[in-house]
């Protein structure tokens, strides 16, 4: 059976792809494997999904090359989603940061998503196992599933990345790209809890459920937000910010008390009976948390017991902590995957490849990462409106 377009993958950007592309009167094929429909986007923001960030911009993202996001980013923008919200009367809030939320449910987004490619045309077809993809002349593709095989002119692969494997996360996307000779870039977990070694894993298991707002920072990279004591290590929005950063080996440095002079709040104390750990509770530390941290640097004492030396090294420590992770909690934690289809093999303005033409990538399988606050899925929506305008 022939279809101008196939889509692989029925999760945000192959959506957006698919309806774009039958807007345009192109006769759509979309096929997934997941018996639901876009199930990331349901989880995704605690249910009510965090679908845009109105700040988004290519520095928000990670990819060996962050300036192919502007055209695309460009061309469909926070505000073209967002009046396509409204116009499906979908209530939202920014929550903050730019970040905009459902009032009521993620399922409205999917729904909304679900209606526009109906409207288009748009033939989808859940579990649906798709195996060999190839040529099927000069110009098409065939791809062969469980259904059948089917021929198209255009193929867009929209399979996502490897994070939440049991949701039906696959390498697929990019196993197909390097069949057709695109390089792809090293994968690892993003947007991911790190884990400590086991000395300080034991050390911190006490403070699992603690969160301070802090500066964390990976060389010249740094996100203010709030930290999270784990029983693994450490989360919280700060930490899954600088993990799409981080490297195996990398120290990551901490501020603690990111809107305060330590060392003059120190010097405050001088004279002081009291302990530290309790003093600490006027900065929002958490005693528990106090106590242990203070304990760690040998400084869990009273203010007229720190001698000035002391006071310059604690000082040091509080805006510079240093923290030696020994991995991430991986993909089965990670809300997105770091690396992918090289931007290099790709048009930065079609989304397809540069030497097949009519092969698209777009959404997560690209090398292109968005920070955490909405910016993950804007890059789906405007990859796959790009890539359905030229598909
Ligand atoms: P997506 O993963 O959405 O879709 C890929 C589709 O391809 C899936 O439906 C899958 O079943 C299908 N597929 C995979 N392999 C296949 C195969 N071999 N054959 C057929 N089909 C196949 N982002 C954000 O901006 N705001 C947020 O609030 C969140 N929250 C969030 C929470 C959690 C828990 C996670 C895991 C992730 C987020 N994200 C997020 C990230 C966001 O979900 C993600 O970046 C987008 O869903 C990526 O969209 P894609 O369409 O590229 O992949």
């Amino acid at each position: 059976m022939q279809f101008d377009v196939i889509v692989l993958g029925a999760g945000a950007a192959g959506m957006m792809c698919a309806a774009t592309a039958g807007q345009r009167g192109r006769r759509v094929l979309l096929l997934d494997h997941a018996s639901k429909l876009a199930e990331k986007i349901r989880i995704s923001g605690g249910g009510r999904s965090n679908f845009t960030n109105i700040h988004a911009r290519h520095d928000c993202y990670v990819s060996d090359n962050p300036n192919f996001c502007r055209s695309a980013l460009a061309q469909f923008t926070p505000q073209h989603f967002i009046a396509m919200v409204e116009r499906h009367g979908i209530a939202y809030h920014e929550k903050k940061l730019g970040q905009l939320f459902c009032d009521d449910s993620s399922q409205q987004l999917i729904d909304m998503l679900d209606a526009e490619c109906r409207d288009a045309g748009v033939d989808r077809r859940m579990g649906v196992q798709v195996g060999e993809v190839g040529r099927s002349d000069a110009e098409g593709f065939s791809v062969a599933t469980s259904i059948g095989t089917f021929q198209c002119q255009s193929l867009v692969v929209a399979t996502g990345g490897l994070s939440i494997p049991q949701i039906g996360a696959t390498a697929f996307g990019y196993q197909l790209a390097e069949q057709f000779g695109l390089p792809v870039t090293k994968l690892d977990p993003a947007l991911v809890p790190l884990t400590f070694h086991v000395d300080d894993a034991a050390r911190f298991a006490p403070l699992a459920g603690v969160s301070l707002y802090t500066e964390v920072r990976v060389g010249k990279v740094r996100f203010r937000e709030n930290v999270l004591f784990t029983h693994k290590g450490l989360s919280g929005p700060a930490i899954l910010q600088i993990s799409s950063y981080w490297q195996p080996g990398q120290e990551i440095i901490i501020d603690l008390l990111p809107d305060t002079d330590a060392e003059a709040w120190l010097e405050e104390r001088a004279g002081s009976d009291q302990l530290l750990a309790n003093a600490m509770g006027e900065l929002g530390w958490p005693k528990r948390f106090a106590e242990a941290w203070l304990e760690g640097q040998g400084a869990n004492v009273r203010g007229r017991d720190l001698s000035p030396k002391k006071r310059r090294q604690l000082a040091e420590a509080l805006h510079h902590w240093r923290v030696l992770p020994n991995g991430t909690q991986g993909y089965k934690k990670a809300e997105v995957t770091r690396g992918g289809v090289s931007t290099k093999a790709l048009s930065s303005k079609t989304m397809m490849a540069n030497d097949v033409p009519g092969l698209f990538f777009i959404g997560e399988v690209v090398d292109i990462t968005g920070w955490l606050g909405g910016y993950n899925f804007q890059w789906a929506w405007s990859s796959g409106f790009v890539a359905g305008k030229n598909c």
